[in-house]
């Protein structure tokens, strides 16, 4: 089946779920199931869960796993929300690749490039919230607040003002049109596009993507996983700030504050420990054959099982 879109750091992901006792394999970013797929194939013994919130996504990867359709259930939702209501147990093995996928970056339609017609940006078009709305009724601090928090912009209020001075003359109806003013402050010429980090902190806001992350480690922290690896990949500083910061918290033996005399705590209060130090990246070869993979960091985690082994 020809698909819309190469998964990143595939042999590593695939490496980071070797050592997992058979259970079942959660893939929170199901998308056009490039992971999914050769997970199914090279770890028979796993059963599959998919989730995704693009009904297109899941149409696509049903299609795509029907020869493992007897180990495999796809539900629709946002990972957040969608994890903690899963009765299947054990969950052994759990991925995410955050942000979208190359369908949704490359389909004009969904409204994500910069010469789209539309203001869209909706991961599930289905959902309330749109770029059509961030952009032409919040308000000038709430821009403000989404180009500095999410695209790190040192413009950030002048942005969010051409925006506003732009819209009181005209709405804003495509991509295009946003980008054109993205341009006004930012000048071209830069390493990247001047609209990329505006068009990234309205997708962050349009899809909670940062509140869908938090949401996602919390659903993990709490459903307290015994011998379970989870890899997750994340695209810019902002996601994988989110995931050290908890796997750092996750390997902590001690909660005591840091400028405590002693500790009282028992330091025992570890839960795993990290697979790697620092994140993985992708090869030279890889680089070559898909230039998406240029950002994704991936960093895996391994929970102790019962006997509070690593
Ligand atoms: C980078 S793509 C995943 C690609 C996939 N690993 C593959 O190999 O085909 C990310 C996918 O995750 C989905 N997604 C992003 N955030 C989500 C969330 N919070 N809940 C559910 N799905 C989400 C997007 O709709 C998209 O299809």
């Amino acid at each position: 089946m020809k698909t819309p879109h190469i998964p990143v750091l595939l042999e590593e992901v695939l490496d980071s779920f070797s050592s997992v006792p058979e259970g079942y394999f959660v893939d929170c970013t199901l998308g056009y199931a490039g992971h999914s797929s050769e997970v199914l194939k090279r770890y028979a013994m796993l059963h599959h869960i998919g989730i995704d919130r693009d009904d297109e996504a899941l149409a696509f990867s049903k299609k795509r796993l029907e020869p493992f359709d007897s180990r495999s259930t796809l539900y629709k939702g946002t990972f957040a929300t969608v994890l903690p209501t899963l009765k299947e147990t054990p969950i052994t093995a759990l991925l995410a690749d955050f942000g979208v996928s190359s369908l949704q970056l490359d389909k004009k339609e969904r409204g994500f490039s910069f010469s789209s017609k539309t203001l869209d940006m909706r991961m599930d078009a289905t959902a309330a919230l749109s770029a059509h709305e961030v952009v032409n009724h919040y308000s000038q601090s709430q821009l403000e607040y989404i180009f500095d928090a999410y695209g790190e912009i040192r413009a950030y209020k002048k942005l969010a003002g051409a925006v506003v001075e732009a819209r009181a003359k005209q709405a804003i109806e495509s991509a295009i049109a946003l980008s054109e003013i993205a341009k006004t402050v930012i000048p071209p010429g830069g390493k990247i596009h001047p609209a990329t980090l505006m068009f990234q902190a309205i997708r962050i806001e349009v899809n909670n993507e940062l509140g869908e992350i938090e949401g996602l480690l919390d659903a993990i922290e709490k459903k307290h996983f015994k011998g379970e690896v989870v890899s997750l990949i994340t695209f810019h500083s902002l996601e994988d700030r989110l995931v050290k910061n908890r796997f750092r918290k996750w390997s902590s033996a001690c909660l005591c504050d840091p400028h405590a005399m002693r500790c009282t705590c028992g330091k025992n209060h570890d839960i795993g420990k990290a697979l790697s130090r620092k994140p993985v990246t992708a090869s030279k070869e890889e680089l070559k054959i898909n230039p998406r993979s240029r950002s994704a960091k991936l960093r895996s985690f391994v929970f102790k099982n019962s006997s509070g082994e690593n």
